[in-house]
């Protein structure tokens, strides 16, 4: 897949043509799952449940912001076995997923949910394991001007019509060198577009995450890259794992398709990056 490429393309997508998804279609993305859908730990067992248009009644409630749900869309799930970073890893198969499908010209769209247990029982999902992650997905409704969501904060969310895309932190303020809040040499170390480094966290600044917040960053530091957290009032701590997971996914996808296969180290970086409280370092890739 030219990652890059779908990864400018992708946008959240809340109108659905009433089209199904056809069976072939079901079964690439099945396919697609089983085989080459990146895992950031792959030692973590999960499963995808592709679920019918007829789903939208049943999460009514249990998911979506603010109770709100979007057009005639099917549905994806997946569940994980319990483990330590099950929720970044499933952000990042979901992520990729949902890449493969803007590859199938497919519209998606991420949806939050409190109750992973309520979500399984009104899917009628029969499993032990966890739902970590549920997206929309189907035939975008083309429409002049698209619906879009106008995110004052969780309780005050209006869906809008407008031209635009949702506005974005870019690279100037994601990326700091050395320390949190440096930008001295930032731009020499990234260089223009046509790194490989500045492709790969331009398309990290693209991620999709809740709420469109952004809570998080990165520090270079020598030949590595630091992901940064950052506590937000908004983001819960699983919907944090969830963005945290899908930026790792956009960087790692574009810088491979570069520098060849990189992963992310999980866990706290044994350094100083001059953090300010509140922030944490949570994974580290080589470059
Ligand atoms: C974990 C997560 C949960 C989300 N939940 C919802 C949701 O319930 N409803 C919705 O319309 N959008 C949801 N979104 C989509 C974001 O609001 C959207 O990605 C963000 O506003 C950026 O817009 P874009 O996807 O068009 O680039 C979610 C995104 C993430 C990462």
């Amino acid at each position: 897949m030219d990652y890059s490429a779908m990864i400018q393309n992708r946008k959240s997508v809340r109108e659905f043509q009433d089209t199904k998804v056809p069976d072939t279609t079901l079964a690439e993305i099945k396919r697609y799952y089983d085989g080459e859908c990146g895992r950031l730990v792959p030692s973590i067992g999960t499963e995808l449940h592709l679920l019918g248009a007829d789903s939208r009644e049943k999460l009514k409630g249990a998911a979506g912001y603010n109770e709100f749900m979007i057009g005639n869309a099917g549905y994806f799930a997946i569940l994980s076995d319990e483990a330590e970073h099950m929720a970044e890893n499933a952000g990042f198969i979901a992520e990729d997923l949902i890449l493969h499908m803007t590859e199938l010209n497919l519209g998606t769209c991420w949806l939050t949910f409190k109750d992973g247990e309520a979500v399984k029982k009104a899917l009628g999902i029969e499993s032990g394991r966890r739902v970590v992650a549920l997206a929309a997905f189907g035939v975008e409704k083309k429409a002049a001007k698209r619906l879009f969501l106008n995110i004052q904060n969780i309780s005050k969310v209006d869906a809008v019509k407008r031209e635009f895309y949702s506005p974005r932190l870019g690279i100037e303020s994601l990326v700091f060198s050395g320390k949190w809040g440096n930008k001295d040499g930032v731009d020499e170390e990234i260089g223009d577009m046509d790194h490989p480094l500045w492709q790969a966290l331009y398309a990290a600044s693209l991620a999709p995450s809740y709420l469109n917040r952004q809570p998080y960053g990165f520090v270079l530091d020598g030949g590595k890259v630091v992901l940064i957290s950052k506590d937000d009032a908004y983001t819960d701590e699983n919907e944090q794992k969830l963005n945290l997971g899908i930026v790792m996914l956009h960087f790692a996808a574009v810088a491979e398709q570069t520098l060849g296969k990189r992963t992310w180290t999980l866990g706290a970086y044994d350094k100083d990056l001059g953090l300010p409280s509140g922030y944490r370092a949570v994974a580290s890739c080589k470059l």
